[in-house]
C-alpha cells in the first residue's frame, strides 16, 4: 500500500490494486507546478472531504477524464455531476459500504462553499476499513471531541491530518487529535501551501517525537511504502 503527495490536501492511496485520489487541488498550487501532472493521474475514486477550491479544483476534469466514482457529500456530487461527472456516489454522515470495503464520513469542524458560491454541505473526513492498511483522513477541521469515537470504529495504522494551523488545527492540536485517535504514525498535511499555513518542518516534527509519535511531512511527488 503507498501514499502519493500532490501537495495541499492532495494525496493518492494505492492498495489492493486500486486506486483512491482525495481532495484534487494541483494546478493552482504554486508548488506543485512542475512537480505533478494533473493529467498524468490516474483513479479509480476519489473522495472529496469538502467543496473548498483548495480540495476540489482539479476534481471534475480528473473525474471525467478516468471515469472514476467520485465520493463526497450530496453537495459537492451535485455540483460535479452540473459540470458533466455521471459516475457519482453522494453521501453524507454515517456509514457505508463500497466495492472496496466500508467507508465512514465523519465530521469535520469547519466550513464548506463551493467554487461558484454554492452552498457545499457539510465538510467531513473519510475512515477506510477496507484498504491494506486502516487510515483516517480528517479533511480540513480543527480539534473536535468526535476524534475519541475513531478507535472504537478502527484501530488505525495511520492517519492524514492537517497541521498547518490558521484554516484548520496547527500542530499542537494534531498531536491531541492523534492521542484521541490512538494512533502513533501521522502524515501531516495543509501546511505551506499558503502564507497563513507556513510551518518549521523540524519543529513540528518535533512536537510528535515529544508525544511519542511519528510525523512524517511528505514532499510533493514522493511516494511512500506504508
Ligand atoms: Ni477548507
Ligand atoms: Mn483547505
Amino acid at each position: 500500500m503507498t501514499f502519493t503527495y500532490y501537495g495541499h490536501s492532495c494525496f493518492a492511496i494505492e492498495s489492493g490494486g486500486k486506486k483512491f485520489l482525495f481532495d484534487p487541488f494541483i494546478n493552482g498550487n504554486e508548488l506543485a507546478v512542475g512537480i505533478v501532472d494533473s493529467e498524468k493521474i490516474e483513479a479509480d475514486y476519489i473522495l472529496v472531504s469538502h467543496g473548498h477550491g483548495d480540495h476540489v479544483a482539479d476534481l471534475v476534469p480528473i473525474a471525467l477524464r478516468t471515469s472514476a466514482q467520485v465520493i463526497a457529500g450530496y453537495e459537492v456530487v451535485c455540483w460535479a455531476q452540473k459540470q458533466g461527472v455521471k459516475n457519482a456516489h453522494p453521501l453524507n454522515f454515517g456509514s457505508m459500504m463500497f466495492d472496496f470495503g466500508k467507508l465512514h464520513f465523519l465530521p469535520a469542524a469547519h466550513s464548506s462553499s463551493l467554487p461558484d458560491g454554492s452552498y457545499g454541505g457539510n465538510p467531513g473526513g473519510f475512515l477506510l476499513h477496507g484498504t491494506e492498511k486502516k487510515f483516517y483522513f480528517a479533511g480540513d477541521t480543527c480539534l473536535t471531541m468526535d476524534m475519541q469515537l475513531i478507535p472504537r470504529y478502527a484501530k488505525l495504522d495511520f492517519a492524514i491530518l492537517p497541521v498547518g494551523g490558521n484554516f484548520t488545527m496547527d500542530a499542537d492540536d494534531a498531536v491531541i487529535a492523534a492521542e484521541f485517535m490512538q494512533c502513533d504514525k501521522i502524515i501531516g498535511l495543509h501546511f505551506d501551501t499558503f502564507g497563513y499555513i507556513k510551518i518549521d518542518h523540524e519543529a513540528t516534527k518535533e512536537k510528535f517525537r515529544t508525544a511519542g509519535k511519528e510525523l512524517i511531512l511528505p514532499r510533493i511527488g514522493e511516494t511512500i511504502e506504508l
